[in-house]
């Protein structure tokens, strides 16, 4: 089979470790896919930047939108962020010109989740976006495949592995919020605007995404009550351990007679309830369906390794011609479901 031909639009923490899986898995790859996995053009703003990966052989474009037109591409890789501007622009772009595009980007999915799904599936091209939530947990294939028999009452989870890293860190070490936020900016957990994790966007950009996958229901962000963990102090988590319980930021779904709630806040979780127990950078999804109960997935929700992971689980697919709705299912009827107002459940 002719090699899947890929573009990389965006070479930081997410974009490099992609370059570096496609490297060092190339050969495992081509057999999982049926077909070699080929960089062919990559784009970023600054060509002279030093990334450690190797990029000889790869074609740099000026211009990312430049990817979505090239006639030598097959996938677009979209790794840029930000719900608008160029990565919106690309993401269309690509899927217009007859490109499948890969994605980590919750934002642009939480605003424009529905609308582009549409896009892809009138172009007949694949919208995959496993990176997009909780990092390497493979949760939208979980959802649109191996749980897609029932019907989901309720999910929640950890969705922000800066917020649980940063609560942890704070609760074993005492450390203050600033320092121990920058320690997550470090190690590349966090957004490029780091307001969007410990305001708890972040995690309802994800959890928005997550409803319309889980729920088949429009992707509707506005429709998340959203509080982050500015406000926590280690004082509140040390009373709260005393109490029995452990804070964390989770976002939480349901079904109520108003329609879909979706809240995003920090949490009093007894000890006693696993999703306590998952720390650092960990993220937790908890489903809970009428046939299969409940269900718990759990794994590194941020950083290079793991959201690379996820990009390349999509790539295989995409490889393998696996023919999706992007959500549950099809797009244009995602708009059965409403979500319930803010405060009505
Ligand atoms: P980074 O900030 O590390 O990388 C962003 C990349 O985009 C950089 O290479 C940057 O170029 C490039 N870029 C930015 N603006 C432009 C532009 N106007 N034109 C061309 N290139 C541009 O982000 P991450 O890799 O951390 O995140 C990428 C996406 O993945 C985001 O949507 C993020 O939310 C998502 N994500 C991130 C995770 C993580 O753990 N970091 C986990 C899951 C999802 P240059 O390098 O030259 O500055
Ligand atoms: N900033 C995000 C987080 C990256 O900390 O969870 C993963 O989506």
């Amino acid at each position: 089979k002719p090699p899947l031909r890929i573009g990389i639009a965006g070479l930081g923490t997410v974009g490099a470790g992609v370059v570096k899986l496609l490297a060092e898995h190339g050969r495992l790859l081509s057999l999982r896919g049926g077909r070699p996995l080929k960089l062919v053009a990559v784009s970023a703003r600054s060509k002279a930047k030093k990334r450690d990966i190797d990029l000889r052989g790869v074609r740099w474009e000026k211009d990312p939108l430049a990817l979505a037109e090239a006639s030598d591409l097959d996938v677009v890789i979209e790794l840029i962020g930000g719900s608008g501007g160029i990565a919106r622009q690309l993401v269309r772009k690509a899927l217009a010109s007859g490109k499948h595009v890969v994605t980590a980007n919750k934002a642009l999915l939480a605003m424009h989740g529905t609308e582009l799904a549409e896009l892809s599936e009138k172009k007949g091209r694949i919208l995959a976006f496993e990176a997009a939530v909780a990092g390497g947990i493979p949760i939208i294939k979980a959802l649109r495949e191996g749980l897609v028999g029932n019907k989901v009452s309720r999910l929640y989870g950890i969705l922000n592995g800066t917020c649980n890293y940063i609560l942890t860190t704070m609760r074993e070490t005492g450390r203050d919020f600033d320092v121990v936020l920058a320690e997550a900016q470090a190690a590349g957990y966090a957004e490029a605007d780091p307001s969007f994790d410990v305001d708890g966007i972040d995690a309802a950009h994800k959890l928005a995404v997550l409803t319309g996958a889980a729920f088949g229901c429009q992707v509707n962000f506005e429709g998340v009550h959203v509080e982050g963990i500015r406000r926590v102090t280690s004082m509140d988590i040390q009373f709260a351990e005393e109490l029995g319980y452990r804070i964390k930021l989770l976002g939480l779904a349901r079904e109520t007679r108003y329609g879909i709630e979706q809240r995003v806040h920090p949490c009093m979780v007894p000890l006693e309830a696993p999703i306590a127990h998952i720390e650092g950078v960990f993220n937790a999804v908890v489903v809970e369906g009428d046939f299969v109960g409940t269900t718990m997935f759990q794994g590194r929700g941020a950083g290079q390794g793991p959201t690379a992971s996820a990009v390349v689980a999509d790539l295989v697919d995409v490889a393998r011609g696996r023919d999706m709705p992007a959500f549950v299912v099809p797009a244009a009827q995602l708009a059965a479901k409403k979500v319930a107002p803010i405060g009505r459940h």
